[in-house]
């Protein structure tokens, strides 16, 4: 993983991502916007690198400005299964900064990445300045968790 500069073309693809899936989108003055986007910084990965693993503390949320990635979970010793793929545009990472668990899968880029990186800290700072945020993820978070355990 190696930082990347977060310039104004990805600065301006940060705040396209955030409100086509509307995360932060309503209700944010420019003020917090600029707020936010001091704090979110951008990485490369390669082809094959992995994020983070099921079971590992939860210590950011990640926005994906390029490239396919997947979602597995532990199914015996060594097996796992993958339960989604993520793309361009797609969050993760959400689920273990809401609960405060571990991470409920293993995240593997299949492509060279960019990832837009946040902070837990920032990231639930954020949560509390916007409710209308705070409820939409969790309705994201909620959405995978019900995927995830009942097997699709
Ligand atoms: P977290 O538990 O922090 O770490 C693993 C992440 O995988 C999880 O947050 C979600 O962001 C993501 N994830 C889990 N299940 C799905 C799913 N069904 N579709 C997309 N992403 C998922």
């Amino acid at each position: 993983m190696n930082k990347l500069q977060m310039d104004d073309a990805a600065q301006a693809a940060f705040v396209r991502i955030t409100k086509r899936i509307n995360l932060f989108a309503s209700g944010l003055s420019t003020g917090l916007m600029e707020k936010i986007l001091a704090c979110v910084k951008l990485y490369a990965f390669e082809a094959g690198e992995r994020v983070f693993r099921q079971g590992q503390p939860g210590d950011a949320f990640f926005a994906v400005l390029e490239g396919a990635l997947k979602v597995s979970v532990r199914e015996a010793f060594i097996l796992s299964r993958k339960v989604a793929s993520l793309k361009e545009g797609d969050i993760f990472g959400e689920m273990a900064l809401l609960d405060g668990a571990p991470r409920s899968a293993t995240v593997t880029c299949e492509t060279a990445c960019r990832l837009f990186m946040l902070r837990r800290d920032d990231f639930q700072a954020i949560l509390k300045l916007n409710p209308e945020f705070s409820e939409q993820i969790k309705l994201i978070a909620s959405d995978r968790f019900f995927e995830m355990t009942s097997g699709n």
